[in-house]
């Protein structure tokens, strides 16, 4: 059997074993409301920030005109806080009136005319994490409802039920939406919930999962979330590739808690652990440098690379981090992460062995263009100076393959 053969035939031997809807194939980018708006129900006080039709349009109408879809982001998602507080007299989930007029079906015509898809939140348990009315028990009803509206992708939270079902009733919600005829991106929070997640069951019934929690706007949050993830790194990184992600929540940037510096750390650790990239922000006031920053082509093709092999944290020094991807053009994206908050940056100096690449000349460009590109190898140490709470983000190209690009 030849190579190209045996990765077919082992590819589609995978492909059985997964969620059989060939969706998210690299991992979901797009917007979602929660991180940003929370659960603003107010549009009188608030009629820029409410959960409402408007927020989406002018959302994606931004999402248009400056670029963020061409670029790949191109979910448009409502979080909690959509619905009326009560089912109608036939158990159907009803948007709120005041704030989706025209209910849902119009939102995703909105959306899909402009060459978005529709994401939609809703829980597993009797009632969504803020109050509003869950699926359980509604199971069926509920995802015809979401094919009705021409729902693309669910978010499937986990508040109000007891964790203990979640093992079954994940997948029997998953086999529905499969049964439903209606490709959806089927986002389960099942392992945040969980002690010890079954990642194997996990990744077999769902695109993308939660692993943790919920993520704030701040550095401490975000930071430990870093932490989190390195320190069970081995225990779920296995289990992701081409529709299957692990999801270390929403994007930050562009908000308030995060410093330009900040925001750039996320945004290259979220790229090598290959994570869904879900910004929650306005697009109306984000400034630009943070828009830079959700911009840079660079990085987002770090994070769709085709090999689909997310990344680790491989080195941990001085509170100073290298976090390393592999990609498919052979090449490494490697983060070299300063938490340190000791003033003036901070310089590493670091073997292959640290940065866990192999020993050959390399091209290193700098992903955030902060210093001219350099050559590396086959021999020596790497330098390099992070600020504190900060990142230098590099794309290690080994010479040979340059040099055979140049030839062909
Ligand atoms: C949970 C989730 C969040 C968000 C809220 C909504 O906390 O983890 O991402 O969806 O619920 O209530």
């Amino acid at each position: 059997m030849s190579v190209l053969h045996l990765t077919v035939f082992l590819g589609l031997f995978s492909f059985n074993l997964a969620l059989d809807n060939g969706l998210a194939l690299t991992p979901p980018m797009g917007w979602l409301t929660w991180q940003r708006f929370r659960c603003i129900t107010d549009c009188v006080k608030y009629p820029n920030e409410c959960i409402s039709e408007a927020l989406i349009k002018r959302t994606a109408d931004r999402m248009v005109d400056e670029g963020y879809l061409k670029a790949g982001y191109n979910y448009v998602g409502i979080d909690d806080c959509w619905l009326e507080k009560e089912r109608d007299v036939h158990g159907n989930l009803v948007p709120d009136r005041q704030r989706f007029p025209n209910g849902m079906k119009a939102v995703a015509d909105y959306l899909h005319d402009r060459g978005f898809k529709f994401a939609l939140y809703q829980d597993y348990g009797t009632k969504t994490c803020m109050g509003y009315p869950g699926v359980l028990g509604h199971e069926a009803g509920d995802i015809n409802s979401f094919v009705k509206w021409d729902v693309d992708y669910i978010k499937l939270d986990g508040c109000f039920i007891d964790t203990a079902k979640m093992d079954e009733g994940y997948p029997y919600f998953g086999k529905l939406l499969n049964d439903s005829g209606r490709p959806i991106v089927y986002s389960c929070s099942w392992p945040a919930y969980q002690k010890e997640p079954n990642y194997a069951s996990i990744a077999k019934h769902c695109n993308l999962w939660r692993n943790w929690d919920d993520i704030q706007d701040s550095w401490g949050s975000l930071s430990s979330i870093m932490t989190w993830f390195a320190e069970h790194q081995d225990e779920f990184t296995k289990y992701a590739g081409p529709g299957q992600w692990n999801d270390p929540d929403m994007l930050l940037i562009g908000n308030f808690g995060l410093s330009l510096d900040q925001a750039k750390v996320q945004m290259a650790v979220w790229s090598i652990l290959a994570a869904p990239l879900l910004m929650s922000v306005d697009l109306d006031t984000i400034r630009q440098e943070f828009k830079e920053i959700l911009l840079n082509r660079d990085i987002i093709n770090i994070d769709q690379d085709s090999l689909g092999k997310p990344g680790s944290r491989v080195w941990n020094q001085s509170k100073c981090e290298i976090w390393n991807r592999k990609l498919a053009d052979e090449s490494y994206a490697l983060a070299f992460v300063n938490r340190r908050d000791d003033g003036a940056p901070y310089s590493v100096k670091v073997s292959f062995d640290s940065m866990k690449i192999p020993k050959q000349a390399y091209e290193v460009n700098d992903l955030y263009k902060e210093e001219m590109d350099r050559s590396f190898g086959p021999t020596g140490e790497f330098e390099t100076r992070i600020n504190p709470s900060g990142v230098k983000f590099y794309k290690f190209i080994p010479k040979k393959f340059n040099e055979i690009d140049v030839k062909t």
